[in-house]
């Protein structure tokens, strides 16, 4: 198909994240121009499902006026003002105190940015400013997991555990180790039980504090469940035997709920959903409903009194943004998360989230389903070139790719992420009647693909 002016201009012009440069010049793009409900409308006037809520963040869905009459208010009242150099405003201290009451922990403060990276390279900073100020220097490593997402700044990136985000941008930096992935399909040893795959992965995380010292690790960072890396359920029992390796040897247990949070599992928080209980959390994507960027670091008290002791003796707490806490993000903000309170969205989405799990379990017995996982309102499923032997797609054949590009023409947005996974991750807003439609359309982007791949001969014999 010839590409639109748009698609061309936006060739000529812009440089698209997490995109193969060299193919989007043949392809282009996918153009969209306006959005209501769950759906969005493409620049030729094509209604699509965003299956995606965007990237995992729009959870009220698109033209919300209460949202948008958030936002145009503050920016009447006060479009800007910051937090630098003891200045404040009301929005961002509503804001802070928000969310000290939904935090599913005791949070003693909350510093503000505008992305869930800019939260997680936070999240480490804090980390090493704090054992400065608690007299231990040496402890300062970091670890995360292989296939974590914690976003793309130097930090963040580091802390990612994808090679996409490593392989030649000099990454990840020295202090940041990875432990094993909580991906039963994956790396479960043969016969070996959720529980007992649990145990060996804490016992691994063990054996790496202890080979590194115990007092050189400051930190572990997780996600409740893992989106970017291939939409990853931990196996049960998972958190509870990570979680009493970290309090063994004092590493701080760092939450990374920028999916999770505000009602994704069916309640407030991951964390909560698969019960334990971190010292820090990274919020962002639908703190605001994806209206306006913004995003929270939110420290335990521990944290907050190094950092007043370091400010102390250097004279000043030497971070922040220019938009930490901008007024008009915190304004959308609030009224996101008033609006989850008044509407009851979180309860909602776990009332949803049965029919939502049911639907996307069933596709497990399509041909091209090596597993279909999720908790919630969020599902990924492996697609496998053989479902006994799990054998992946040559990654070069674009599987996934081309079921995107299935869904796409079926009316639906739904990505491809590490490993041939689709992931789907529907705005929390979206009625019993709409996912049904929504998994009836993927069902014939993968029937699709199907036909596709036994033409191209890609299926194992
Ligand atoms: C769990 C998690 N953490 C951090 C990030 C990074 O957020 P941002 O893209 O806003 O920097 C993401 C983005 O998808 C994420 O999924």
């Amino acid at each position: 198909m010839p590409l639109s002016n748009l698609a061309f201009r936006d060739i000529e012009t812009v440089v698209h994240p997490y995109t193969n440069l060299a193919t989007l010049r043949d392809t282009g793009s996918l153009v969209l121009e306006r959005g209501q409900g769950i759906y969005v409308y493409d620049s030729d006037g094509k209604a699509y499902i965003e299956g995606m809520a965007g990237l995992w963040c729009t959870a009220l869905g698109y033209g919300n006026e209460e949202l948008v009459e958030a936002a145009a208010g503050q920016m009447r009242k006060l479009s800007f003002a910051h937090l630098f150099s003891a200045k404040s405003h009301d929005p961002a201290i509503e804001l802070a105190e928000t969310l000290k009451e939904l935090a599913p922990v005791p949070i003693s403060k909350v510093f503000f940015c505008s992305s869930g990276s800019e939260a997680n390279d936070t999240q480490v900073k804090l980390i090493w400013y704090m054992n400065n100020a608690l007299g231990r220097p040496k402890k300062k490593k970091i670890i995360s997991r292989i296939k974590g997402y914690h976003g793309v700044t130097v930090a963040s990136a580091s802390l990612t555990g994808l090679p996409n985000n490593h392989i030649d941008f000099d990454l990840p930096i020295a202090g940041i180790l990875h432990t094993g992935c909580p991906h039963h399909y994956r790396f479960a040893q043969a016969g070996e039980t959720e529980e007992e795959f649990a145990t060996r992965l804490a016992a691994e995380l063990e054996a790496l504090i202890e080979t590194e010292g115990p007092d050189t690790v400051a930190a572990f960072i997780a996600e409740p469940v893992m989106g970017a890396g291939g939409v990853i359920v931990p196996p049960r029992t998972y958190f509870e035997k990570i979680m009493a390796v970290c309090t063994r040897h004092d590493v701080y247990m760092i939450a990374d709920e920028v999916i999770c949070g505000f009602g994704r599992l069916g309640h407030w928080f991951g964390s909560q959903a698969l019960g334990f209980r971190p010292d820090g959390i990274s919020v962002a994507k639908a703190l605001s409903s994806a209206y306006v960027p913004i995003a929270g670091t939110m420290i335990n008290e521990t944290m907050y009194q190094a950092l007043v002791t370091e400010s102390q003796k250097i004279g000043t707490f030497g971070h922040g943004f220019t938009y930490s806490g901008h007024p008009v993000a915190a304004a959308v903000a609030l009224k996101t998360l008033e609006i989850y309170r008044r509407d009851r969205v979180i309860e909602a989405c776990a009332a949803k989230a049965p029919q939502f799990q049911a639907r996307l379990s069933a596709l497990a017995d399509h041909p091209l389903v090596g597993e279909a996982r999720g908790l919630g309102l969020v599902g990924g499923i492996e697609l496998v070139a053989d479902k006994p032997t799990k054998q992946s797609f040559d990654p070069k054949k674009g599987v996934a790719a081309y079921c995107v590009r299935a869904a796409e023409q079926n009316g639906l947005i739904v990505r491809f992420i590490s490993g041939d996974v689709i992931s789907i991750c529907p705005p929390l807003i979206i009625s019993a009647a709409e996912i049904d439609d929504m998994f009836d359309r993927l069902g014939r982007a993968l029937d699709q693909t199907l036909d596709w791949a036994k033409r191209e001969q890609l299926l194992a014999a």
